[in-house]
Protein backbone atom coordinates (compact mmCIF):
# COMPACT_ATOMS: atom_id res chain seq x y z
CA UNK A 1 0.00 0.00 0.00
CA UNK A 2 1.32 3.39 -0.44
CA UNK A 3 0.57 5.80 2.37
CA UNK A 4 0.93 9.40 3.17
CA UNK A 5 1.27 10.66 6.88
CA UNK A 6 0.27 14.19 7.60
CA UNK A 7 2.10 15.63 10.71
CA UNK A 8 5.04 14.07 11.98
CA UNK A 9 4.85 14.57 15.46
CA UNK A 10 4.57 11.79 18.58
CA UNK A 11 2.14 9.75 16.69
CA UNK A 12 2.53 10.80 13.07
CA UNK A 13 5.88 10.06 12.78
CA UNK A 14 5.65 6.69 15.02
CA UNK A 15 2.62 5.20 12.89
CA UNK A 16 4.69 6.17 9.75
CA UNK A 17 7.78 4.16 10.32
CA UNK A 18 5.55 1.80 12.15
CA UNK A 19 3.63 1.23 8.62
CA UNK A 20 6.94 1.33 6.70
CA UNK A 21 8.24 -1.56 8.67
CA UNK A 22 5.10 -3.81 7.77
CA UNK A 23 6.50 -3.04 4.21
CA UNK A 24 4.03 -0.49 2.88
CA UNK A 25 5.87 2.73 1.18
CA UNK A 26 5.31 5.18 3.33
CA UNK A 27 5.59 9.35 2.65
CA UNK A 28 5.90 11.90 5.79
CA UNK A 29 4.82 15.20 5.71
CA UNK A 30 5.21 17.72 7.60
CA UNK A 31 4.62 21.82 7.67
CA UNK A 32 7.50 22.72 9.99
CA UNK A 33 10.38 22.91 7.57
CA UNK A 34 12.65 22.42 10.96
CA UNK A 35 11.66 19.03 11.37
CA UNK A 36 11.31 18.07 7.57
CA UNK A 37 15.17 18.92 7.14
CA UNK A 38 16.20 16.70 10.76
CA UNK A 39 14.64 13.70 9.19
CA UNK A 40 15.74 14.04 5.95
CA UNK A 41 18.93 14.14 7.71
CA UNK A 42 18.23 11.18 9.89
CA UNK A 43 17.54 12.76 12.99
CA UNK A 44 14.25 12.60 15.22
CA UNK A 45 13.05 15.63 16.33
CA UNK A 46 11.53 13.94 19.59
CA UNK A 47 12.61 12.04 21.88
CA UNK A 48 11.23 7.97 21.53
CA UNK A 49 13.19 4.84 22.33
CA UNK A 50 14.26 3.00 19.59
CA UNK A 51 12.51 5.67 16.95
CA UNK A 52 15.77 6.14 15.31
CA UNK A 53 17.07 3.18 14.45
CA UNK A 54 13.69 1.57 13.12
CA UNK A 55 13.32 5.06 10.93
CA UNK A 56 17.11 4.48 9.61
CA UNK A 57 16.42 1.11 8.71
CA UNK A 58 13.40 1.94 6.52
CA UNK A 59 14.58 4.43 5.20
CA UNK A 60 17.48 2.80 3.96
CA UNK A 61 14.87 0.41 2.64
CA UNK A 62 13.60 2.89 0.85
CA UNK A 63 10.19 2.43 1.75
CA UNK A 64 10.25 5.84 3.99
CA UNK A 65 10.91 9.13 3.02
CA UNK A 66 9.80 13.21 4.46
CA UNK A 67 8.85 15.85 2.30
CA UNK A 68 7.47 19.29 3.28
CA UNK A 69 4.99 19.09 0.10
CA UNK A 70 1.96 17.45 0.52
CA UNK A 71 0.95 17.27 -2.77
CA UNK A 72 4.08 15.46 -3.83
CA UNK A 73 2.87 12.96 -0.78
CA UNK A 74 -0.64 12.39 -1.50
CA UNK A 75 0.28 11.15 -4.94
CA UNK A 76 -0.78 8.20 -5.91
CA UNK A 77 -1.35 7.30 -1.80
CA UNK A 78 -3.69 4.73 -1.24
CA UNK A 79 -4.58 6.06 2.27
CA UNK A 80 -3.85 9.40 3.35
CA UNK A 81 -3.54 9.75 7.09
CA UNK A 82 -3.92 12.92 8.69
CA UNK A 83 -2.35 12.88 12.48
CA UNK A 84 -1.88 16.70 13.57
CA UNK A 85 -2.56 18.08 16.79
CA UNK A 86 -5.93 18.38 18.46
CA UNK A 87 -5.06 20.74 21.31
CA UNK A 88 -7.55 22.28 23.71
CA UNK A 89 -9.43 24.95 21.88
CA UNK A 90 -8.52 28.41 23.88
CA UNK A 91 -11.64 29.55 26.01
CA UNK A 92 -13.70 26.66 26.08
CA UNK A 93 -11.88 23.34 26.17
CA UNK A 94 -13.20 21.34 23.08
CA UNK A 95 -10.53 20.15 20.97
CA UNK A 96 -9.37 22.26 18.47
CA UNK A 97 -9.87 21.07 14.94
CA UNK A 98 -8.30 24.11 13.12
CA UNK A 99 -5.31 21.74 12.38
CA UNK A 100 -7.95 18.43 10.84
CA UNK A 101 -9.81 20.91 8.78
CA UNK A 102 -7.05 22.27 7.27
CA UNK A 103 -5.62 19.61 6.72
CA UNK A 104 -8.29 17.67 4.74
CA UNK A 105 -9.21 20.92 2.03
CA UNK A 106 -5.09 20.71 1.73
CA UNK A 107 -5.69 17.00 0.81
CA UNK A 108 -8.75 18.00 -1.17
CA UNK A 109 -7.02 19.87 -3.66
CA UNK A 110 -4.41 17.40 -4.29
CA UNK A 111 -5.23 13.83 -3.95
CA UNK A 112 -6.67 11.25 -6.60
CA UNK A 113 -10.03 9.37 -7.07
CA UNK A 114 -10.28 6.27 -4.73
CA UNK A 115 -7.99 7.39 -1.87
CA UNK A 116 -8.82 7.12 1.66
CA UNK A 117 -8.73 9.66 4.00
CA UNK A 118 -8.31 8.41 7.46
CA UNK A 119 -8.27 10.64 10.64
CA UNK A 120 -5.59 9.22 13.50
CA UNK A 121 -5.70 12.17 15.46
CA UNK A 122 -8.11 11.95 18.52
CA UNK A 123 -11.53 14.00 17.10
CA UNK A 124 -15.10 14.53 18.68
CA UNK A 125 -17.86 12.51 17.63
CA UNK A 126 -18.96 13.47 14.14
CA UNK A 127 -15.71 14.97 12.95
CA UNK A 128 -14.86 12.63 10.35
CA UNK A 129 -18.38 13.07 8.70
CA UNK A 130 -17.36 16.60 8.93
CA UNK A 131 -13.51 15.90 7.37
CA UNK A 132 -15.91 14.21 3.98
CA UNK A 133 -17.88 17.92 3.80
CA UNK A 134 -14.41 19.92 4.07
CA UNK A 135 -13.27 17.52 1.18
CA UNK A 136 -16.15 17.26 -0.80
CA UNK A 137 -16.44 21.00 -0.37
CA UNK A 138 -13.63 21.94 -1.58
CA UNK A 139 -13.54 19.33 -4.41
CA UNK A 140 -16.86 18.35 -5.58
CA UNK A 141 -15.59 15.66 -8.43
CA UNK A 142 -13.23 13.68 -6.11
CA UNK A 143 -14.40 9.84 -5.16
CA UNK A 144 -12.81 9.34 -1.89
CA UNK A 145 -13.85 7.27 1.34
CA UNK A 146 -12.88 8.77 5.15
CA UNK A 147 -12.27 6.56 8.07
CA UNK A 148 -11.35 6.74 11.72
CA UNK A 149 -8.55 5.25 13.43
CA UNK A 150 -7.71 6.18 16.61
CA UNK A 151 -4.30 5.50 17.98
CA UNK A 152 -4.02 4.45 21.12
CA UNK A 153 0.28 4.11 21.74
CA UNK A 154 2.04 5.33 24.53
CA UNK A 155 4.97 8.09 24.20
CA UNK A 156 7.83 6.22 25.78
CA UNK A 157 6.65 2.70 24.40
CA UNK A 158 5.30 4.05 21.19
CA UNK A 159 7.16 1.05 18.65
CA UNK A 160 5.94 -1.67 20.78
CA UNK A 161 2.53 -0.62 21.40
CA UNK A 162 2.17 0.04 17.67
CA UNK A 163 3.59 -3.00 17.00
CA UNK A 164 1.60 -5.24 19.15
CA UNK A 165 -1.53 -3.35 19.95
CA UNK A 166 -4.25 -3.94 22.40
CA UNK A 167 -6.61 -3.85 19.80
CA UNK A 168 -6.56 -1.07 16.37
CA UNK A 169 -9.82 0.26 16.35
CA UNK A 170 -11.53 0.80 12.53
CA UNK A 171 -14.53 2.94 12.11
CA UNK A 172 -15.58 3.10 8.41
CA UNK A 173 -18.57 3.71 6.56
CA UNK A 174 -18.02 1.99 3.64
CA UNK A 175 -16.57 -0.90 2.34
CA UNK A 176 -14.01 0.23 0.34
CA UNK A 177 -12.60 1.89 3.17
CA UNK A 178 -12.67 -1.34 5.28
CA UNK A 179 -10.45 -3.27 2.49
CA UNK A 180 -8.07 -0.18 2.18
CA UNK A 181 -7.82 -0.27 6.21
CA UNK A 182 -7.82 -4.41 5.94
CA UNK A 183 -5.32 -4.19 3.88
CA UNK A 184 -2.79 -1.84 6.04
CA UNK A 185 -3.26 -3.29 9.20
CA UNK A 186 -3.06 -6.81 7.73
CA UNK A 187 0.21 -7.87 9.09
CA UNK A 188 -0.89 -7.50 12.66
CA UNK A 189 -4.01 -9.40 11.41
CA UNK A 190 -2.15 -12.33 10.42
CA UNK A 191 -0.43 -12.52 13.77
CA UNK A 192 -3.93 -12.51 15.63
CA UNK A 193 -4.38 -8.75 17.09
CA UNK A 194 -7.35 -7.53 17.36
CA UNK A 195 -9.03 -5.24 14.74
CA UNK A 196 -11.98 -3.97 16.06
CA UNK A 197 -14.34 -2.69 13.09
CA UNK A 198 -17.11 0.09 13.99
CA UNK A 199 -18.69 2.91 12.56
CA UNK A 200 -17.04 6.72 12.28
CA UNK A 201 -19.16 7.56 15.61
CA UNK A 202 -18.05 4.39 18.09
CA UNK A 203 -14.39 4.77 16.78
CA UNK A 204 -14.38 8.54 17.42
CA UNK A 205 -15.99 7.66 21.06
CA UNK A 206 -13.57 4.69 21.76
CA UNK A 207 -11.38 6.98 21.60
CA UNK A 208 -12.29 9.45 24.26
CA UNK A 209 -13.91 6.32 26.45
CA UNK A 210 -10.74 4.79 26.87
CA UNK A 211 -8.71 8.09 28.13
CA UNK A 212 -11.28 9.31 30.36
CA UNK A 213 -11.57 6.07 31.40
CA UNK A 214 -7.69 5.52 32.33
CA UNK A 215 -7.85 9.43 33.46
CA UNK A 216 -10.29 8.13 36.10
CA UNK A 217 -8.21 5.09 37.39
CA UNK A 218 -5.64 7.29 37.89
CA UNK A 219 -7.92 10.06 39.71
CA UNK A 220 -9.33 7.23 41.86
CA UNK A 221 -6.14 5.95 43.27
CA UNK A 222 -4.75 9.96 44.02
CA UNK A 223 -7.67 10.48 45.82
CA UNK A 224 -7.43 7.10 47.71
CA UNK A 225 -3.73 8.46 48.39
CA UNK A 226 -5.16 11.36 50.10
CA UNK A 227 -7.71 9.04 52.48
CA UNK A 228 -4.55 6.67 53.20
CA UNK A 229 -2.44 9.63 54.52
CA UNK A 230 -5.31 10.92 56.71
CA UNK A 231 -6.00 7.32 57.76
CA UNK A 232 -2.21 5.16 58.04
CA UNK A 233 -3.20 2.91 54.94
CA UNK A 234 -0.51 2.49 52.46
CA UNK A 235 -1.49 3.53 48.92
CA UNK A 236 1.04 1.06 47.40
CA UNK A 237 -0.33 -1.65 49.35
CA UNK A 238 -4.15 -0.68 48.72
CA UNK A 239 -3.24 -0.73 45.00
CA UNK A 240 -1.88 -3.72 44.90
CA UNK A 241 -4.65 -5.41 46.73
CA UNK A 242 -6.92 -3.89 44.83
CA UNK A 243 -5.29 -4.38 41.58
CA UNK A 244 -4.90 -8.54 41.70
CA UNK A 245 -8.55 -8.52 41.24
CA UNK A 246 -8.95 -9.33 37.62
CA UNK A 247 -12.00 -6.94 37.32
CA UNK A 248 -10.13 -4.11 38.07
CA UNK A 249 -6.30 -4.53 36.60
CA UNK A 250 -3.28 -3.41 38.19
CA UNK A 251 -2.52 -0.95 35.66
CA UNK A 252 -2.68 3.26 36.31
CA UNK A 253 -3.23 2.51 39.73
CA UNK A 254 0.16 4.31 40.86
CA UNK A 255 -0.48 7.18 43.11
CA UNK A 256 1.39 10.48 42.68
CA UNK A 257 1.33 13.94 41.26
CA UNK A 258 -2.06 13.86 39.07
CA UNK A 259 -2.00 12.98 35.43
CA UNK A 260 -0.51 15.42 32.81
CA UNK A 261 0.43 14.81 29.28
CA UNK A 262 -0.69 15.49 25.96
CA UNK A 263 -3.78 13.42 25.75
CA UNK A 264 -5.77 13.20 29.36
CA UNK A 265 -6.46 16.62 29.76
CA UNK A 266 -7.01 17.64 26.48
CA UNK A 267 -8.98 14.35 25.64
CA UNK A 268 -10.83 14.53 29.14
CA UNK A 269 -11.89 18.53 28.98
CA UNK A 270 -13.14 17.92 25.31
CA UNK A 271 -15.16 14.99 26.11
CA UNK A 272 -17.12 16.92 29.32
CA UNK A 273 -17.30 19.70 26.50
CA UNK A 274 -18.78 16.98 24.01
CA UNK A 275 -21.48 15.83 26.74
CA UNK A 276 -22.53 19.56 27.49
CA UNK A 277 -23.21 19.84 23.69
CA UNK A 278 -24.87 16.75 23.41
CA UNK A 279 -27.40 17.55 26.59
CA UNK A 280 -25.43 14.24 28.28
CA UNK A 281 -23.06 15.85 30.69
CA UNK A 282 -20.09 13.32 31.75
CA UNK A 283 -20.58 14.05 35.56
CA UNK A 284 -17.76 11.54 36.27
CA UNK A 285 -15.10 12.88 34.10
CA UNK A 286 -16.19 16.65 34.88
CA UNK A 287 -15.42 15.59 38.71
CA UNK A 288 -11.89 13.81 37.31
CA UNK A 289 -10.57 17.15 35.88
CA UNK A 290 -11.50 19.14 39.09
CA UNK A 291 -10.20 16.25 41.40
CA UNK A 292 -7.02 15.90 39.24
CA UNK A 293 -6.40 19.76 39.29
CA UNK A 294 -6.65 19.52 43.07
CA UNK A 295 -4.12 17.04 43.59
CA UNK A 296 -1.89 19.20 41.99
CA UNK A 297 -2.64 21.70 44.50
CA UNK A 298 -2.18 19.12 47.19
CA UNK A 299 1.68 18.25 46.11
CA UNK A 300 2.18 21.61 46.96
CA UNK A 301 1.39 21.76 50.29
CA UNK A 302 2.92 18.81 50.55
CA UNK A 303 6.38 20.73 49.54
CA UNK A 304 5.65 23.60 51.34
CA UNK A 305 5.04 21.45 54.43
CA UNK A 306 8.69 19.97 54.33
CA UNK A 307 10.10 23.42 53.78
CA UNK A 308 8.78 24.54 56.66
CA UNK A 309 5.83 26.29 55.29
CA UNK A 310 7.74 28.51 53.19
CA UNK A 311 9.45 28.68 50.21
CA UNK A 312 11.32 31.73 50.23
CA UNK A 313 14.81 31.36 50.20
CA UNK A 314 14.55 27.60 50.10
CA UNK A 315 16.82 25.79 47.17
CA UNK A 316 14.79 22.84 45.42
CA UNK A 317 16.34 20.53 43.42
CA UNK A 318 13.72 18.64 41.07
CA UNK A 319 14.43 15.00 39.31
CA UNK A 320 12.01 15.17 36.65
CA UNK A 321 10.06 17.38 34.96
CA UNK A 322 8.58 15.55 31.81
CA UNK A 323 5.07 14.32 32.09
CA UNK A 324 6.37 11.06 32.33
CA UNK A 325 9.28 9.04 31.92
CA UNK A 326 11.01 8.49 28.68
CA UNK A 327 9.54 10.93 26.80
CA UNK A 328 10.75 14.38 26.22
CA UNK A 329 7.00 15.49 26.21
CA UNK A 330 6.47 18.66 28.63
CA UNK A 331 2.80 19.13 28.05
CA UNK A 332 0.40 19.64 30.63
CA UNK A 333 3.38 17.71 33.01
CA UNK A 334 1.93 18.34 36.80
CA UNK A 335 5.92 19.94 36.92
CA UNK A 336 4.48 22.83 34.67
CA UNK A 337 2.42 23.67 37.67
CA UNK A 338 4.69 22.62 40.63
CA UNK A 339 7.92 24.42 39.69
CA UNK A 340 6.79 27.54 38.75
CA UNK A 341 4.82 27.67 42.06
CA UNK A 342 8.08 27.03 43.81
CA UNK A 343 10.30 29.72 41.84
CA UNK A 344 7.12 31.82 42.30
CA UNK A 345 7.46 31.45 46.23
CA UNK A 346 11.29 32.54 46.26
CA UNK A 347 12.71 28.97 46.03
CA UNK A 348 15.82 28.39 44.39
CA UNK A 349 15.07 25.24 41.94
CA UNK A 350 17.76 22.89 40.56
CA UNK A 351 16.52 20.40 38.05
CA UNK A 352 17.48 17.09 36.33
CA UNK A 353 15.50 15.57 33.45
CA UNK A 354 17.68 12.96 31.08
CA UNK A 355 15.06 13.85 28.04
CA UNK A 356 13.30 17.42 29.29
CA UNK A 357 15.66 20.36 28.70
CA UNK A 358 14.88 20.78 25.31
CA UNK A 359 11.25 21.10 25.29
CA UNK A 360 11.37 22.56 29.56
CA UNK A 361 13.58 25.81 28.77
CA UNK A 362 11.32 27.66 27.31
CA UNK A 363 8.33 26.83 29.70
CA UNK A 364 10.03 26.96 33.43
CA UNK A 365 12.07 30.35 33.52
CA UNK A 366 14.17 31.00 36.37
CA UNK A 367 15.37 27.31 36.77
CA UNK A 368 18.97 26.03 36.52
CA UNK A 369 19.41 23.35 34.70
CA UNK A 370 21.85 20.96 35.84
CA UNK A 371 22.73 17.01 34.56
CA UNK A 372 23.52 14.96 37.36
CA UNK A 373 20.97 14.48 40.40
CA UNK A 374 23.87 14.34 43.52
CA UNK A 375 24.68 18.04 41.88
CA UNK A 376 21.10 19.05 41.46
CA UNK A 377 21.00 18.10 45.06
CA UNK A 378 24.15 19.47 46.54
CA UNK A 379 23.63 22.04 49.24
CA UNK A 380 19.61 22.19 48.82
CA UNK A 381 16.85 22.26 51.44
CA UNK A 382 14.74 19.77 49.85
CA UNK A 383 15.07 17.20 46.78
CA UNK A 384 11.89 16.66 44.71
CA UNK A 385 10.96 13.69 42.81
CA UNK A 386 8.72 14.63 40.31
CA UNK A 387 8.97 12.15 37.69
CA UNK A 388 9.99 7.94 38.13
CA UNK A 389 12.71 7.79 35.34
CA UNK A 390 15.05 5.12 35.76
CA UNK A 391 18.09 6.51 36.48
CA UNK A 392 16.48 7.88 39.77
CA UNK A 393 15.36 4.96 41.02
CA UNK A 394 18.80 3.48 42.91
CA UNK A 395 20.32 6.21 43.78
CA UNK A 396 22.62 6.56 46.38
CA UNK A 397 20.32 7.92 49.06
CA UNK A 398 23.01 8.24 51.58
CA UNK A 399 25.18 10.45 49.36
CA UNK A 400 22.60 12.59 48.48
CA UNK A 401 21.48 13.15 52.05
CA UNK A 402 25.22 13.76 53.27
CA UNK A 403 25.62 16.21 51.38
CA UNK A 404 22.00 18.21 51.32
CA UNK A 405 21.85 21.41 53.54
CA UNK A 406 18.56 19.94 54.98
CA UNK A 407 17.95 16.25 53.65
CA UNK A 408 14.39 15.92 52.99
CA UNK A 409 12.86 14.23 50.01
CA UNK A 410 9.34 14.80 48.61
CA UNK A 411 9.07 11.10 47.00
CA UNK A 412 5.82 12.05 44.65
CA UNK A 413 6.43 8.71 42.58
CA UNK A 414 6.63 6.33 45.81
CA UNK A 415 9.95 5.19 44.31
CA UNK A 416 11.41 4.70 47.86
CA UNK A 417 10.35 4.44 51.03
CA UNK A 418 10.42 6.22 54.71
CA UNK A 419 12.79 3.08 55.65
CA UNK A 420 15.40 4.09 52.80
CA UNK A 421 14.71 7.81 53.29
CA UNK A 422 15.91 7.18 57.23
CA UNK A 423 18.53 4.64 56.53
CA UNK A 424 20.25 6.70 54.34
CA UNK A 425 20.12 9.95 56.55
CA UNK A 426 17.28 11.97 55.12
CA UNK A 427 15.52 13.97 58.20
CA UNK A 428 12.23 13.66 56.47
CA UNK A 429 10.37 12.06 53.75
CA UNK A 430 6.88 12.35 52.26
CA UNK A 431 5.35 10.26 49.56
CA UNK A 432 2.13 10.22 48.21
CA UNK A 433 -0.85 7.86 50.36
CA UNK A 434 1.38 6.34 53.12
N1 LIG B 1 1.03 12.03 21.74
C1 LIG B 1 0.39 10.92 22.07
O1 LIG B 1 0.83 10.16 22.92
C2 LIG B 1 -0.90 10.57 21.40
C3 LIG B 1 -1.45 9.28 21.57
C4 LIG B 1 -2.62 8.96 20.92
C5 LIG B 1 -3.28 9.91 20.15
N2 LIG B 1 -2.76 11.15 20.01
C6 LIG B 1 -3.45 12.12 19.15
O2 LIG B 1 -2.77 12.19 17.91
C7 LIG B 1 -2.82 13.52 17.39
C8 LIG B 1 -1.42 14.04 17.14
O3 LIG B 1 -0.75 14.13 18.39
P1 LIG B 1 0.82 14.38 18.50
O4 LIG B 1 1.16 14.28 19.92
O5 LIG B 1 1.52 13.49 17.50
O6 LIG B 1 0.90 15.90 17.97
P2 LIG B 1 2.19 16.79 17.68
O7 LIG B 1 1.82 18.16 18.04
O8 LIG B 1 3.40 16.14 18.28
O9 LIG B 1 2.37 16.68 16.08
C9 LIG B 1 1.50 17.23 15.15
C10 LIG B 1 2.32 17.57 13.89
O10 LIG B 1 1.44 17.89 12.83
C11 LIG B 1 2.04 18.91 12.04
N3 LIG B 1 1.01 19.53 11.23
C12 LIG B 1 -0.06 20.26 11.64
N4 LIG B 1 -0.81 20.63 10.58
C13 LIG B 1 -0.21 20.13 9.46
C14 LIG B 1 -0.50 20.16 8.07
N5 LIG B 1 -1.58 20.79 7.59
N6 LIG B 1 0.34 19.55 7.22
C15 LIG B 1 1.43 18.91 7.69
N7 LIG B 1 1.75 18.83 8.99
C16 LIG B 1 0.95 19.43 9.87
C17 LIG B 1 2.70 19.79 13.07
O11 LIG B 1 3.70 20.61 12.50
C18 LIG B 1 3.25 18.77 14.06
O12 LIG B 1 4.57 18.37 13.71
C19 LIG B 1 -3.61 14.33 18.41
O13 LIG B 1 -4.96 14.36 18.04
C20 LIG B 1 -3.46 13.52 19.69
O14 LIG B 1 -4.54 13.70 20.57
C21 LIG B 1 -1.58 11.50 20.60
Amino acid sequence: MKIAMIGTGYVGLVSGVCFSDFGHEVVCVDKNPAKIEMLERGEVPIYEPGLDELMARNVAAGRLSFTGDLSQAVEGADAVFIAVGTPTRRGDGHADLTYVFAAAEEIAGCVGDGTVIVTKSTVPVGTNRKVAEVVAKANPSLEFDVASNPEFLREGAAIDDFMRPDRVVVGVSSERAREVMGEIYRPLFLRDFPIVYTDLESAEMIKYAANAFLATKITFINEIAALCERTGADVKSVSKGIGLDGRIGNKFLHAGPGYGGSCFPKDTSALARIGQEYAAPQQIVETVIKVNDEIKRRMLEKLRDICDGSFNGKRMAILGVTFKPNTDDMRDAPALTIVPALVGGGAKVRVVDPQGKREGESLLPGVEWVEDPYDAAADADALVILTEWNEFRALDLGRIASNMAHARLADLRNIYSAEDAKTAGFEEYVAVGR
